[in-house]
């Protein structure tokens, strides 16, 4: 079997094992015959399957009872949509900052059904940082504050997240489960799974109990939080699919030793590689130090022509998905979770090569 280095920034790598996993049950899952994307989101395996995949996060992020844990259709973006129509009441307000495209996509959704207040945006920095505590002034008449932890595109992250008094809300979809999180600091925190936790197309929505009741009944029932808390995400047919291989991959983070083990290697992965683009002038990151993510790399070349080689050469040397996105342009390697420190060191040995041939 031939696999190649995979630096996607998702759909993304997932660990080997849990495809192989995936696949040694496909055609017969728990002996049951069927595959268990043919069997009933009904049937006592399939519930099985979902009570695990809730408990492993409960488990993984130390989630109290306090809060509901939901896996959602929709992705992250639904979730753009869904938060203000539950947690922001009618006539009320909502606060946001805006880090970059993401946070950028959340700002504009919310301002379609309410008011939605930008109390700092990274534009004059031109989206390179995200902003200290003392930047910070939410109103307390905000009903929220949302913040994207981790911008995927822009490669930069919270280090620390904002101490607040209103409910903080965070998009972690391309960091959820890559470092430790004290849950009890958040309102709510959510995520598309198909950077670190699973495939596309789902989204793992933690939620404080007392937030989603403020929902009003103008909000479509499907869209309110309270109707999938009320049936553990089974209020339809759910993906089943991606609740499985969810149950896979935290199934092995939890063996591997929690997410400070899986925090350790990600610190130690994304310390090798700014290390190496520290090292030369050749390569020139764009994040400011103190908001650097670890899970997305993002940098330049001396111009766009050697970019555009770097990334045809590096795809033909087996290291796949290394363009930045097109909004921004340069190198982007995602280095989730399932990105082994070996897939790393590839990198940065293609890297001092290609240094070699075109400094
Ligand atoms: C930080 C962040 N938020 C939201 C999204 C949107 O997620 P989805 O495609 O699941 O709607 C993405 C997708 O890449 C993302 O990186």
């Amino acid at each position: 079997m031939s696999r190649i280095y995979n630096f996607n920034a998702g759909p993304a790598a997932l660990p080997v094992e849990v495809l192989e996993k995936a696949r040694e049950e496909m055609l017969d899952y728990a002996g049951g015959g069927m595959s268990v994307i043919e069997i009933s989101h009904r049937s006592k395996e399939f519930q099985a399957v979902n009570d695990t995949a809730e408990a492993n996060v409960r488990k993984l992020m130390g989630v109290s009872g306090d809060y509901a844990v939901l896996f959602l259709q929709g992705g992250a973006s639904l979730q753009f949509a869904m938060i203000p129509l539950n947690l922001r009441r009618p006539g009320r307000s909502a606060a946001f900052v805006n880090t970059g495209s993401w946070a950028g996509k959340a700002i504009k959704e919310a301002k379609i059904t309410g008011d939605a207040e930008v109390i700092w945006d990274g534009a004059e920095c031109n989206y390179t940082r995200a902003p200290q505590q003392e930047e910070l002034r939410v109103s307390a008449e905000a009903e929220y504050l949302h913040i994207c932890s981790n911008e995927t595109i822009g490669g930069i992250r919270f280090a620390e997240f904002p101490i607040t008094d209103v409910p903080l809300v965070a998009d972690m979809s391309s960091e959820i489960m890559s470092r430790v999180v004290d849950v009890n600091r958040f309102g709510m925190i959510y995520g598309g799974a198909q950077k670190n936790i699973g495939p596309s197309g789902m989204a793992l929505v933690i939620v404080r109990k007392d937030l989603i009741e403020r929902v009003t009944d103008a909000v479509p029932i499907f869209l309110r939080y309270a109707t999938h808390a009320k049936e553990k995400s089974l209020y339809n047919t759910p993906n089943t699919w991606g609740i499985y291989v969810l149950k896979l991959v935290t199934d092995r983070l939890l063996a591997g030793g929690g997410i400070p083990a899986v925090q350790r290697i990600n610190e130690e992965k994304a310390a090798l590689l700014y290390g190496t683009l520290d090292s030369s002038d050749f390569w020139r990151t764009v994040a400011d130090k103190k908001s650097r993510s670890i899970m997305n790399v993002v940098w330049r070349l001396p111009s766009e022509e050697l970019e555009e080689k770097f990334v045809a050469e590096s795809k033909k040397a087996g290291l796949i998905g290394l363009k930045g996105h097109r909004s921004v342009g340069g190198i982007r390697a995602s280095i989730y979770n399932a990105v082994t420190m070996e897939a790393v060191q590839a990198l940065i040995g293609f890297m001092k090569d290609f240094e070699r041939r075109n400094g």
